[in-house]
């Protein structure tokens, strides 16, 4: 697979990386046996770049990831972010609850360096330039290589490079959930690179939606607006056109909608995130796909249809 480049500042990963928060959270529960060969199945397609955080599972994720790719640890970039406090998941950037968590991340990683570390939210507690102060203070430590925020806007975005390079945006993005494409003015003007998380709309967009009695009472779609009864139809109905159109290209619909992403810049790279090595395979397989300009604008017009808002991290 293709190596994109990552911000001004040297990261370079595979075209698409691997998200691997539903090992540990959102979707109701995992298999650790299935989710560790579905990571390192991604690597034997070529997948390079790992994406975990604090939240997902409050450790427990990092662990399961540090494990799994401990055996190619020097082959791969790993992400991970701080940002959340256990109470009411709500943000908590305090300057020694971040060292905290960073070291503790470090352990559960199993590592000496992570490569990406993420302010997973912007809090308004803390001024970002204290929270990039501290994060900076782990790059000169040598335990941590390359900066990223997500779940933020411009100006903080600007605050924050002005201390310390920026390399990566992470913020949601996919035919369902546009709205970051508000801030790509900044990122281009800054050289700022983006991850795009939930490109599969958490499983909208995969191929598999199930209506919200489908899933279990905890899950997170439980509670997304794509999902409400008065969004469905209009949503499905998105799908359907989509679905048609990957037919007719001989490729499945998360296939079309990942390589749509990639077809939007140079600088972006989707982590679909799947607990199963086939549905890895069979997004990864997205990177080989090109869109012609007519089937972009058919996306770009469906798109149109989406109704309902996305999450807000
Ligand atoms: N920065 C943030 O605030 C933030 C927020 C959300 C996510 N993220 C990151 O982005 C990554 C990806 O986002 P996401 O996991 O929310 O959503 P996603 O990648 O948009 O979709 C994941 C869902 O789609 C299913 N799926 C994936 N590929 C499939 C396929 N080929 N066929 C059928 N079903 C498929 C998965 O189920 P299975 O696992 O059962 O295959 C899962 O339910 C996360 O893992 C995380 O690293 C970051």
């Amino acid at each position: 697979m293709q190596n994109r480049t990552l911000g001004r500042e040297g990261l370079a990963v595979s075209a698409i990386g691997y998200g691997a928060m539903g090992t540990t959270f959102a979707y109701g529960p995992g298999d650790d046996t299935a989710s560790i060969a579905a990571s390192r199945h991604a690597h034997d397609l070529g997948v390079t770049h790992f994406d975990t955080a604090e939240l997902y599972g409050w450790g427990t994720g990092e662990r399961l990831l540090g494990s799994a790719l401990a055996p190619i640890r020097d082959e791969v970039t790993i992400a991970t972010k701080f940002g959340f406090t256990p109470d009411a998941y709500a943000p908590n950037s305090q300057l020694d609850h971040i060292r905290q968590v960073v070291d503790a991340s470090l352990r559960n990683l199993g590592t000496d360096s992570i490569d990406l570390l993420y302010q997973h939210v912007h809090d308004p507690e803390v001024p970002v330039e204290d929270v990039v102060g501290v994060m900076q203070e782990f790059v000169q430590a040598g335990k941590v290589r390359w900066l990223g925020l997500s779940n933020t806007d411009a100006e903080n975005i600007r605050r924050a490079h002005a201390v310390h390079p920026i390399s990566v945006l992470q913020t949601e993005y996919s035919v369902f959930a546009r709205q970051s494409e508000d801030l790509f003015g900044v990122v281009d003007e800054l050289g700022i690179g983006l991850v795009a998380y939930s490109p599969l709309a958490r499983g909208f967009l995969s191929g598999a939606v199930q209506p919200r009695s489908a899933y279990a009472e905890d899950d997170i779609r439980q509670w997304l607006e794509w999902w409400a009864p008065e969004n469905w139809d209009a949503n499905t109905a998105v799908v359907a056109g989509l679905t048609e159109l990957a037919s007719e290209k001989g490729i499945s619909l998360s296939q079309l909608v990942l390589a749509w992403i990639l077809a939007q810049r140079e600088d972006i790279v989707p982590i679909p995130g799947s607990r199963s090595a086939g549905r890895v395979a069979e997004n990864v397989a997205a990177a080989a796909v090109t869109l012609a300009p007519d089937e972009l604008a058919r996306i770009d017009t469906l798109s149109r249809g989406v109704r309902g808002a996305r999450a807000t991290s």
